[in-house]
């Protein structure tokens, strides 16, 4: 395993220099292009990891999946869907094309229309109540973890940020935002900037191959139902309008952020996690897809 996934990085390397880092979120210019690394963690708890994996990167539109399970846990399916649908975009993150002519409320809970109508569902009047509900579930899965905000990166969003508020704005105008726009705006600018490693993001992410539960800790994050539901929206969702590209090439539920990472789910076998903050044109990790794309077709990892 450790060969092949040194093999994977020196093929994905070559494509880096294809790739651009995010310029609209201006702290993300600091992130070094040529890093590149990728992380598995098996059911057994062994993980194996090749290239930059201790480096902290902010997990970005990942967050997405897990604000996700944290609120279907806490409101459950029928008030999600309220005010999320679970049908795929076929349109960038951040577009609001979609969001006017079907009356404000969001195609899913993975474009950012979607992730900010979650935060306004999350528990807390306040951005700093509802980020501290999310990194409290978090650093309850995995033992001994401490996830943290990138004060930084958080900053540099919230003050750039005018499209999501926009986004914010124009949903509440429909009823899609529970409380405050500026509160779900924030908490969502806040969770877009935790910091992970890469082996961390696929040791976190674990639960989700474990249908719910962690498989090393014997914890029960969420119910198997739930899993089913946010790894069908992640394979038809999870990088936006790459998604179909994603499916025929790699063939698993997956979720991109803007940081670099990309996690990928073998349901029952193994959580997934890559990181290289040089992306292509559509937002997703250029180093991190073809690394994916390796993998997949080496350990026949797709589920299609
Ligand atoms: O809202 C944004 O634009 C960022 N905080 C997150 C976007 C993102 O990660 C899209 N993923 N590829």
């Amino acid at each position: 395993m450790q060969q092949l996934l040194e093999q994977a990085i020196r093929y994905a390397k070559p494509f880096l220099e294809q790739g651009k880092l995010a310029d609209y979120i201006p702290a993300l210019l600091r992130a070094n292009p040529q890093h590149l690394g990728v992380s598995i963690t098996t059911m057994d708890g062994k993980q194996h990891s090749a290239g930059d994996t201790d480096e902290p990167f902010s997990i970005q539109s990942i967050s997405k999946i897990l604000s996700l399970i944290y609120v279907l846990n806490e409101r459950g399916k029928e008030k999600v869907l309220e005010k999320v649908g679970v049908e795929p975009s076929g349109n960038p993150f951040y577009s609001l094309v979609q969001l006017e002519y079907e009356s404000g409320k969001p195609r899913n809970p993975l474009i950012n229309a979607g992730a900010i109508a979650i935060t306004g569902l999350m528990a807390g009047n306040s951005a700093q109540e509802k980020s501290a509900g999310l990194i409290q579930f978090l650093n309850n899965i995995v033992d001994e973890s401490d996830y943290k905000i990138n004060q930084e990166i958080y900053r540099s969003e919230f003050e750039t940020s005018h499209r999501n508020r926009a986004v914010g704005y124009f949903m509440k105008h429909f009823g899609m935002i529970d409380g405050e726009v500026e509160a779900a705006v924030d908490a969502y600018f806040q969770q877009c900037s935790i910091e992970m490693t890469c082996a961390q993001l696929s040791r976190l992410s674990l639960f989700f191959a474990g249908g719910g539960t962690d498989p090393i800790s014997h914890k029960k994050v969420t119910d198997p139902e739930n899993v089913k539901w946010v790894h069908a929206l992640m394979a038809m969702c999870g990088l936006y309008d790459a998604s179909g590209e994603f499916a025929c090439t790699v063939g698993l539920p997956g979720k991109s952020g803007v940081g670099g990472g990309i996690v990928a789910i073998v349901p029952g076998k193994m959580s997934i996690s890559v990181f290289g903050p040089a992306l292509d044109g559509k937002g997703n990790s250029i180093g991190g897809l073809k690394i994916l794309e390796f993998l997949s077709r080496e350990l026949r990892l797709s589920l299609f």
